[in-house]
């Protein structure tokens, strides 16, 4: 099977591309602006170094039989809602209508940011996004499903807070499981903001790709979570990094400077990917952590 995986280069792109690779002939389309090649190390098929908002590029391309749309601004702090929508919603809009026009089936990244402070556990049938960022997701969501009829099926994938190898070159954007393993691993008590009750949804990268591989074989288009259904909260993390990482450390509360717009609780509601999927997640917050450090050395 033909892959075009876009934003391929980016954390989950790449762990997609990587893991799809076995058996598909894949391509990755990426304008590299948030990350570094090296995180394709592995990765043995075709790169194609452009923007999703060009449409002549995306034209050019040869033609997939799936695509995987990953490329976004990805953070979630910057504030500038025309540079967020230019490319998560218009660049996705480009994508959207070369799917459309040559009836090729597409899987996309939403994201939990479309919830903001809404209830626990977060339902599909839910928005309230707290910044562009999830503005922007919600917007993808909403031109998706105004194509629902256009003959191809278009699944969106709304990922909670996702972590695992090749999030690295991320830097401040990268989770906040390898943000504080950092810290912890160097002996340095972990920061997080008081008092440590906020709880997250965290979900290894590999049950993401498991679940992009089982949307393909989606009956319909449809919007689901991706997540555990599990909330940890900040002072749990720490424990179970103390445990993973053999330490004793106590956590040092500081100030949330993103009081407004920060998102206190996420919590998948599961029942519409089981449903829709058949995606369930594989790995217990312990194990993804056991697993992840383990494969990127740091025990
Ligand atoms: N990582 C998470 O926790 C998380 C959570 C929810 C949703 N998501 C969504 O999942 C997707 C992948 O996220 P990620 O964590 O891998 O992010 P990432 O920042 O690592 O990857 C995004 C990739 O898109 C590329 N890109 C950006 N603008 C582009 C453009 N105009 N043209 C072509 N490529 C472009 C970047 O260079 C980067 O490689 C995104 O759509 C994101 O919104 C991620």
């Amino acid at each position: 099977m033909k892959v075009l995986v876009t934003g391929g280069a980016g954390f989950v792109g790449s762990n997609l591309a990587v893991s799809l690779q076995d058996g598909n002939e894949v391509s990755v389309l990426d304008n590299f602006s948030s990350t570094d090649d090296k995180n394709l190390e592995g990765f043995d098929g075709n790169i194609i170094n452009g923007d999703i908002r060009d449409s002549a590029t995306i034209a050019k391309i040869s033609e997939p039989d799936i695509i995987f749309h990953q490329a976004a601004i990805t953070d979630t702090t910057i504030t500038d809602q025309g540079t967020v929508f230019s490319v998560n919603v218009e660049g996705f809009r480009n994508v959207l209508d070369y799917a459309i026009t040559k009836g090729i089936n597409l899987v996309y990244a939403s994201s939990a940011g479309v919830y903001g402070n809404g209830p626990v556990p977060m339902k599909e049938g839910q928005s309230s996004p707290l910044n562009s960022y999830g503005s922007s997701k919600l917007a993808m969501d909403n031109l998706a499903k105004r194509h629902w009829n256009s003959g191809i099926k278009i699944i969106g994938l709304r990922y909670f807070n996702v972590f695992g190898p090749r999030e690295l070159y991320k830097k401040k954007a990268a989770s906040m499981i390898y943000q504080l393993a950092l810290q912890m691993a160097a002996d340095k008590r972990p920061k997080i903001f008081k008092y440590g009750e906020q709880m997250r949804d965290h979900i290894y990268v590999k049950d993401v790709v498991q679940a992009n591989v089982m949307a393909m074989k989606a009956k319909e288009s449809c919007i689901v979570n991706v997540g555990t259904g599990k909330a940890t909260s900040f002072n749990d993390v720490v424990a179970i990094l103390n445990e993973v990482l053999g330490k004793d450390l106590e956590p040092e509360y500081i100030d949330n400077p993103y009081k407004n717009g920060y998102q206190n609780n996420t919590q998948a509601s599961t029942e519409n990917a089981q449903k829709l999927l058949g995606f369930k997640s594989k790995y217990t917050l312990q194990k993804a952590v056991q697993e992840y450090l383990t494969e990127i050395g740091m025990i």
